[in-house]
């Protein structure tokens, strides 16, 4: 990784290509989640140790509901386990655990380890994990508007940011998507406004600190504009005192 640069404080991954994973080596789509987990513990780690200071993860969307049951309820059971067995590694690692999405609909079990996971971890600060289950980013606008039209109060962008489930972070810096595709599927809507898109060809359980490292040389070859011209950013103040 280059040096001295400052890494991107909010990184987002959607977590693509688990089945395919699974489907080259001849195993159940289940298997190539479950490699999904461990690779997710390492990337953890990795964004830890760089610095990162945010990661935010998708592992179920709204719309996944729509798999074959045997797929779901394989996903609902790796939730649950994921969350007793890692809980302990991630206060070692001091990661603050937040569960994002809506959670009527899921079983109690997952619900009391979510809420569990979410207090064990809640004092620490090296890195925020925010794991987006049946979450759907139509679904955080809707819920924002809704939560601001019961209580009577006006429907602004900083109003609605603030109700928005991930409104405890500041909006990602990069988002990256493995598995090849190139689309949001209903991830981060709102807050991808400004984020830098990166597209990995590789499968998520192949997705190694390389992998990461690359793509985090990829942002920091990016200008961010956020509106401005490139002569705008680089006579700023911050751009003379980097240089
Ligand atoms: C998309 O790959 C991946 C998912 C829908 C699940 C992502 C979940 C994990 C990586 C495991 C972490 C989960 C928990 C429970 C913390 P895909 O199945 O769509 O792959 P494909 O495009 O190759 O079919």
């Amino acid at each position: 990784m280059a040096q001295n640069l400052v890494p991107p404080h909010h990184i987002a991954i959607v977590m693509d290509g688990n089945g395919r994973w699974a489907k080259r080596r001849f195993l159940p789509r289940l298997a190539g989640h479950k490699q999904g987990v461990d690779v997710l513990r390492r990337c953890v780690q990795a964004c830890a140790q760089r610095g990162v200071g945010v990661l935010t993860v998708f592992a179920f969307s709204s719309e996944n509901w729509n798999r074959p049951q045997e797929e779901v309820s394989g996903l609902m059971e790796l939730l649950a386990k994921a969350l007793s067995r890692e809980v302990p590694q991630l206060l070692r690692d001091g990661v603050q655990l937040h569960f994002v999405g809506e959670r009527a609909g899921l079983s109690d079990k997952v619900r009391e380890g979510l809420a569990q996971g979410e207090a064990a971890t809640a004092h620490n600060t090296r890195l925020v994990l925010n794991v987006c289950f049946n979450y759907g980013g139509r679904w955080d606008m809707a819920q924002a508007a809704a939560k601001l039209a019961a209580r009577g109060e006006p429907i602004t962008e900083t109003s609605l940011n603030a109700a928005m489930a991930l409104a405890h972070v500041p909006d990602p810096d990069l988002l990256i998507r493995t598995g090849g595709e190139m689309r949001l599927s209903n991830f981060l809507l709102w807050q991808a406004a400004y984020s830098e898109l990166y597209f990995s060809d590789k499968l998520w359980p192949d997705f190694d600190d390389a992998a990461l490292d690359e793509a985090i040389a990829a942002f920091h070859a990016r200008e961010r504009r956020f509106g401005k011209t490139s002569e705008q950013i680089l006579s700023a103040p911050s751009a003379l005192a980097r240089a």
